[in-house]
């Protein structure tokens, strides 16, 4: 049988589609290895969201020129954002690539392994691109991400997502929902539902369905048995409602991971991001009068063209007024097609490391802080084996905040549900021990 050896770089939604393109392969009779040097396929799974992610890619793939002279019949191929941004050019840089496949052409993979000539498929077509009955062949069996939106029509002027993954497209709900029906069926625990702008799912659907309607419909399917969350949501599309449905549904997780980027005005308008500092604001203080448990987390870009100390300064404290639970930190990185990249003030690394080291120390003490108001509390945690790095005697799993509860105790099952009384914290998790 012949041997995938699958690399994947980037986001959940490459996850996903890792899973998928594992699914299809397995279907045409591939087996799954660990060693590139033994793969009769190697596919790269590709992230462009920062340079040094397309470079990773890159650098990787000169390094398979070698073997590719060694392995008669090796094949290599090149799927996800970079293969979208770069096309043609990736098969000519590289002589011994023998395909090119976009994010929205996985089903493509098979006809191209097929065929004796090396090939590029990047076109997209209208609507959803993965079929309700194609296969995805996950790696948990009690987590699943579930896609529920493609693409993104906003445009933030530093982002690369519009033009590697496409306009905005949604899912049809009635798929959703059957995916969701047959991973209950499986005994799967836990779902993310994943878009590029989560929270707009909907409005171009005939008839549309709004996001918070979908939530109602999938928590009515899976009420307690299921944990819903779902990832990333547009700040500007945040509504009462939604904030009701995470209050009331008692599968949807008190979470949410909402990207702020800047706290400066001057940057979030240079950014496009169509809100300003106020409003974001206003969308945590709703999110919490609401549900007050919940936990926000964000991410950050420090060092985007034309910033200054004080607009840096403004991020800082919008970090500190929130007191975010957690945060993504970036430095800003030009992204090909974009605005951002066309701005001349782009400013120095070494200035975008400065930033960066000050924002995370700041957050590392929010964290902590954040982390700490859980000592004596008992929480609910949704066992997770696979996160538990080996020290036996000790469990892992992540409380409904999406916080890792590293904790002591005996016989607990993946995938149950554990009451952990939490007895300690650092910025990343909790400790606590097993009450039952
Ligand atoms: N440079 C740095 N960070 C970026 N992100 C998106 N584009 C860029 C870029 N050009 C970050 C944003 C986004 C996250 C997924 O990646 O913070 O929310
Ligand atoms: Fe990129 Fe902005 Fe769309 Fe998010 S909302 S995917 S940052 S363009």
């Amino acid at each position: 049988m012949p041997k995938l050896k699958l690399i994947t770089f980037g986001c959940q939604a490459n996850d996903l589609d890792s899973e998928r393109i594992t699914g299809l392969l397995l279907r045409e009779g591939f087996t799954l290895t660990e060693q590139e040097e033994e793969a009769d396929l190697i596919l790269l799974n590709t992230c462009a969201i920062r340079e040094k992610a397309e470079h990773k890619v890159y650098s990787r793939l000169g390094s398979f020129q070698a073997l590719k002279r060694q392995r008669a019949g090796l094949k290599i191929g090149v799927c996800g954002c970079v293969a979208q941004q770069e096309g043609q050019a990736l098969l000519n840089r590289f002589p011994y690539l023998d395909f090119v496949v976009g994010p929205g052409q996985l089903t493509a993979i098979p006809p191209l392994l097929a065929g004796a000539t090396r090939g590029v498929e990047t076109a997209r077509a209208p609507g959803y691109s993965y079929p309700v009955n194609a296969p995805v062949q996950r790696r948990s069996g009690i987590r699943a991400w579930v896609s529920i939106m493609e693409g993104c029509d906003r445009f933030c002027t530093f982002c690369v997502v519009p033009f590697t993954r496409g306009r905005e497209r949604s899912r049809p709900a009635q798929d959703i929902i059957e995916e969701i029906r047959g991973l209950k069926r499986q005994g799967y625990r836990e779902v993310t539902l994943l878009g590029q702008t989560v929270n707009s799912y909907g409005s171009k659907l005939t008839p549309p369905i709004s996001f918070v309607e979908l939530l109602r419909h999938i928590d009515q399917l899976v009420g307690e048995y299921m944990r819903i969350r779902f990832t990333s949501p547009h700040p500007s599309d945040v509504t009462v409602e939604l904030a009701d449905a995470i209050a009331e549904l008692p599968s949807l997780c008190e979470q949410i991971h909402l990207p702020v980027q800047s706290g400066s005005d001057r940057i979030l308008h240079r950014m496009k991001r169509g809100y300003n500092r106020d409003e974001y604001l206003e969308k945590v203080a709703l999110l919490r009068a609401r549900a007050p448990e919940i936990a926000i987390t964000t991410d950050i870009i420090v060092g985007f063209p034309g910033e200054t100390e004080e607009d840096f300064r403004a991020t800082l404290d919008l970090m500190q007024e929130v007191g975010f639970d957690s945060a993504f930190i970036f430095k800003y990185s030009p992204r090909p097609h974009t605005e951002a990249e066309r701005m001349p003030d782009q400013l120095p690394e070494e200035v975008q490391g400065r930033w960066l080291e000050q924002a995370l120390a700041l957050l590392n003490r929010l964290s902590l802080e954040r982390n700490r108001s859980y000592i004596g509390r008992t929480v609910e945690v949704l066992v997770n084996l696979e996160e538990a790095k080996g020290d036996s005697g000790r469990h892992t799993g992540r409380t409904r905040q999406n916080k890792i509860v590293h904790f002591a105790g005996e016989g607990v099952a993946d995938g149950s549900l554990a009451s952990v009384a939490i007895t300690g914290a650092t910025p990343l998790y909790l400790q606590g021990e097993l009450v039952c």
